[in-house]
């Protein structure tokens, strides 16, 4: 059961609407203004990812667009999706390994699978709240470092990377490593959110387990089961 402060908080991290008759460039534009209306940096762009300029290039256009079929065809399997592994490794915070992370993502499904595919999120807020008040003043204190280290390899297989900039003249370069406030605050709420819940890319200096923190507290979760021309935003 999920108590009535913990739905709000959940209900305010994703916003799904189904439905929408709305292009890529449409959906930049909203999640642009989304970030400027709410403190994004003033020089600060769309993030560009590093991988997928090449599908843009595949496609012969300029969307952003993933699929599974590059992942396998393209990617050398870049998310793994042939390993036998725990399902907890996908868990991640989007561009935490930039300097200047991403404010909103958006995200619109063009083709849905028939079963599968579903995408999990997990409130940053709900987490913080679950810790005791000793436990989130130490998290406060505390800083985390995000490194993607699958990416660089990637360049070895022959794939061309954008090393930059990527959104902000800040996030350039192929270290793809930042260190960042394990808490952050949400410009517009107020609200405190424990940041970053990946078991492959976050190392948080003390003994917080982030990631446990999600996995044992399932009300915290929301599960989104896709449909062509659904579109999902998220802050980071
Ligand atoms: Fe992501």
């Amino acid at each position: 059961m999920v108590g009535s402060r913990d739905w709000q908080r959940c209900s305010q991290v994703v916003i799904v609407l189904r439905h929408q008759d709305i292009n890529m460039d449409q959906l930049k534009r909203l999640i642009q203004k989304m970030g400027e209306l709410t403190g994004k940096p003033e020089e600060g762009k769309l993030h560009i990812n590093p991988i997928h300029p090449e599908v843009n290039s595949c496609l012969g256009n300029d969307e952003a667009l993933l699929s599974s079929e590059h992942n396998r065809d393209k990617y050398d399997d870049y998310l793994n999706t042939k390993q036998k592994q725990f399902a907890s490794r996908g868990w991640h915070a989007d561009t935490s390994y930039e300097n200047i992370p991403s404010d909103y993502i958006g995200m619109k499904m063009v083709k849905a699978p028939m079963t599968g595919g579903d995408t999990l999120f997990a409130s940053c807020y709900g987490a913080y709240d679950r810790l005791s008040e000793p436990w989130q003043k130490m998290a406060d204190s505390l800083s985390s470092t995000h490194h993607e280290p699958d990416i660089m390899p990637l360049a070895d297989k022959g794939l061309n990377l954008w090393l930059g900039p990527r959104g902000h003249l800040q996030n350039v370069g192929g270290r793809f490593e930042a260190t960042h406030p394990l808490v952050i605050t949400n410009p517009v709420t107020g609200w405190k959110a424990l940041w970053g819940f990946s078991p492959i890319s976050m190392r948080a200096k003390g003994r917080i387990n982030v990631l446990k923190l999600i996995t044992d507290n399932h009300d915290l979760q929301y599960r989104h089961r896709w449909k062509p021309d659904d579109i999902v935003i998220w802050d980071k």
